[in-house]
């Protein structure tokens, strides 16, 4: 378990996971850089207890005319080099990674790949490509866990972001349509050459509706790392804006890192 990614439907508590995984992560003594990947939703930083967002690291990259032009001579099969730095390394480990686009923060590292924010902006095609690339050329080391939070849906696995992420976590609440994208995710991921995939029952209101789900994913052959249950503190830090700290929620998450430690 060293490039994790978190998918799953829209809503499904993805960042919350990402936040929760990385703190206890942290706490058990590995290096742990968060990745928000989600190009709408501003509020991974705020979860995590950062007072700002970190500088986007489309700015390392040289900005989204750059990849554009970038991606442009690929398609041609142009051998010409792009001219930003950061696209033309090899590979580069954390300790490269320059201060302002790595935040830290109790021992957590954020870094944002970057948002939509304007109005006729064009696509994100960019940022999907800065992704790509950041996950596919940084080196980790002993003790040096990735986790990304992903955008919601499957958009990224038709772009290929996945290639070099080795477990992949899928976020599941207690919906037909959930289990139906987890399945989705599963496949995709299978597709991807990832061989450590999971499912994280999360918002579950009971223990026969966790049974339930269970099974479904079960008929699915996907194997479930734990349950989260619908917790009422995390909905409150949710509505106040403020990090997500002690909780329910947490202890679960505790458990489904002993699962993960062990076999993933
Ligand atoms: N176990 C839980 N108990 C109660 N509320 C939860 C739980 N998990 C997540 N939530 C709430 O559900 C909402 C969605 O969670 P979160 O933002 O983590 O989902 P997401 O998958 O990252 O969403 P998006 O696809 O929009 O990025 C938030 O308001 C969050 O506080
Ligand atoms: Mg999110």
């Amino acid at each position: 378990m060293k490039k994790v990614s978190i998918s799953g439907k829209g809503g499904t508590g993805k960042s919350m996971l990402t936040t929760l995984l990385s703190g206890i992560l942290t706490e058990k003594g590995y290096t742990v850089l968060t990745v928000d990947s989600d190009d709408s939703n501003p509020g991974l930083y705020r979860m995590l207890g950062f007072d700002e967002a970190p500088r986007p690291l489309m700015d390392l990259f040289g900005g989204e005319n750059q990849i554009l032009t970038e991606i442009k001579y690929r398609q041609q099969k142009d051998d010409k080099q792009p001219t930003a730095e950061w696209l033309n390394k090899d590979k580069f480990e954390m300790s490269d990674i320059p201060e302002d686009y790595m935040i830290h923060r109790d021992g957590q590292k954020l870094l944002s790949v970057g948002k939509i924010s304007a109005a006729f902006e064009g696509c994100a095609c960019p940022m999907a490509e800065v992704l790509k690339i950041f996950l596919d050329k940084l080196e980790l080391k002993e003790k040096e866990i990735m986790i990304v939070d992903m955008e919601a849906g499957v958009e990224h696995f038709g772009r290929g972001v996945d290639k070099s992420i080795d477990t992949v976590l899928i976020l599941v609440e207690p919906t037909v349509e959930s289990i139906s994208l987890a399945s989705k995710v599963y496949y995709l991921s299978r597709g991807s050459k990832i061989d450590n995939i999971w499912a994280v029952l999360n918002k579950i209101p009971t223990g026969a509706i966790a049974d339930k789900v269970k099974g479904e994913l079960e008929k699915r052959k996907i194997k479930v790392a734990g349950t989260v249950y619908y917790d009422p503190q995390i909905a409150e830090y949710a509505l106040e804006g403020k990090p997500l700290t002690q909780s329910q929620a947490k202890e679960e998450v505790r458990q489904i890192v002993e699962v993960l430690l062990k076999e993933a």
